[in-house]
């Protein structure tokens, strides 16, 4: 796909989505990340990844890049994870993350789907309660 087809992608895809390239660069974040997130683009593209986690895998997110991109391993990639996102005001929050990979124009980059759980935790937390 083309710069301009992936960006009218992640313009109208309903779910939080961003691409990064193979140093953990945020090259795309669309709309419902940024509602997700708090940041506006402009905060976000051009920066590393490791900004929007938690200290303890921020500090490590360019190493498991790099041992992905050494050994060819997979261990987020084509499964769902839940790990733990950063908003801009600096609230954790859990989320399911799938990620998936793509050449673009001899490039790889990698792709990310978010899924806000924090509804249903409250949700699995209140029906604890009522049993
Ligand atoms: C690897 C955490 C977001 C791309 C990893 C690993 C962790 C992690 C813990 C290592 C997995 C392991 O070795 O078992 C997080 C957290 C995120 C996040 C907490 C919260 C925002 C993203 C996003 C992308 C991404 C948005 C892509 C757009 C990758 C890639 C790898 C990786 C390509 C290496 C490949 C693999 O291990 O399969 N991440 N990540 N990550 N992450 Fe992230």
């Amino acid at each position: 796909a083309s710069e301009a087809q992936l960006r009218a992608i992640l313009d109208t895809v309903p779910d939080a989505m961003m691409t990064i390239n193979e140093n953990g660069i945020v090259q795309s974040f669309s709309n419902a990340a940024q509602n997700l997130f708090g940041y506006k683009k402009d905060e976000v593209i051009g920066k590393n990844v490791s900004m929007l986690m938690d200290d303890h895998d921020a500090q490590r997110h360019d190493e498991y890049l790099k041992r992905y991109l050494e050994t060819g391993q997979r261990h987020i990639i084509g499964n769902m994870r839940c790990v733990t996102g950063k908003r801009k005001d600096g609230t954790l929050f859990p989320h399911e993350l799938y990620i998936g990979e793509a050449v673009s124009q001899g490039s790889r980059i990698f792709t990310g789907f978010l899924r806000d759980l924090t509804a249903r935790r409250e949700a699995e937390a209140k029906l604890q309660e009522l049993q």
